[in-house]
C-alpha cells in the first residue's frame, strides 16, 4: 500500500467516524428539544382553563362593552382555583403582616378581629379597610371568591 493509499483509507475512516457523531448528537438534540416542548405544554395548558373563561368573556360581552375591565371583572371560578390558590391575592400581606396586615395563622392576631363579626370581615374585605385595599386589590375576584378567602383565612388563624 503507498502512503496515499493509507492516507485515503484514514480519510474514510475519519469521515465515517465524524458523520456518526454527528448523526448522534442530532438525535440527542431532538430529544432534548422535544422534552422541552412537552414541558411548556403542560404548563400552557394548566393556564388556558383559567385564560380561556377570561377570553370567553371578553368576547361574549356586549358591543361596546370591550375594555380592559371587561376583562379583569370575568369572574375566577372556583372550580378552577382553588381558595388556596385564589389566597395568593392576599397572602403577599397577610403571610408576613406588611403594612401591619394580620397575619394568617397568627390566632392571638386574629382573635379581636373574629369577635367582630363574619359578615363585617367579608365586607372589609371586599370593599376595603384603612390599608387594607378592596379585594385586596385583585378585582378579578367575585363576592363570593372573597368570602371564601375570608372563611379560610379564619379557620387557619383559630
Ligand atoms: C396590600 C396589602 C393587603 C392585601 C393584598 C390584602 N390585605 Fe387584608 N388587610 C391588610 C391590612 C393592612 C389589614 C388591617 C387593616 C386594619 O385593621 O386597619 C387587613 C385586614 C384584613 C382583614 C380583617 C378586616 C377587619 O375588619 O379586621 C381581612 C378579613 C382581610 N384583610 C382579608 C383579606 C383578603 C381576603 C385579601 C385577599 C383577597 C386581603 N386581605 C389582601 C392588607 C392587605
Amino acid at each position: 500500500m503507498s502512503e496515499e493509499q493509507m492516507n485515503d483509507s484514514t480519510f474514510g475512516r475519519l469521515f465515517i467516524g465524524m458523520m456518526i457523531i454527528l448523526v448522534v448528537l442530532t438525535i440527542i438534540v431532538a430529544v432534548a428539544a422535544s422534552f422541552a416542548s412537552t414541558e411548556v405544554n403542560a404548563k400552557l395548558d394548566e393556564r388556558s382553563d383559567l385564560e380561556n373563561t377570561q377570553a370567553t368573556a371578553l368576547r361574549i360581552a356586549p358591543v361596546g362593552k370591550f375594555s380592559a375591565t371587561t376583562i379583569a371583572a370575568a369572574p375566577i371560578s372556583a372550580a378552577i382555583m382553588s381558595v388556596e390558590d385564589m389566597y395568593t391575592s392576599c397572602s403577599a400581606c397577610h403571610a408576613s403582616g406588611v403594612l401591619s396586615a394580620p397575619i394568617m395563622g397568627d390566632a392571638g392576631q386574629w382573635a379581636g378581629r373574629i369577635a367582630k363579626g363574619t359578615e363585617t370581615l367579608y365586607s372589609n374585605a371586599i370593599n376595603g379597610f384603612n390599608a387594607m385595599p378592596a379585594r385586596g386589590g385583585n378585582s378579578a375576584l367575585t363576592d363570593d371568591n372573597v368570602k371564601a378567602i375570608v372563611d379560610y383565612m379564619i379557620a387557619q388563624s383559630k
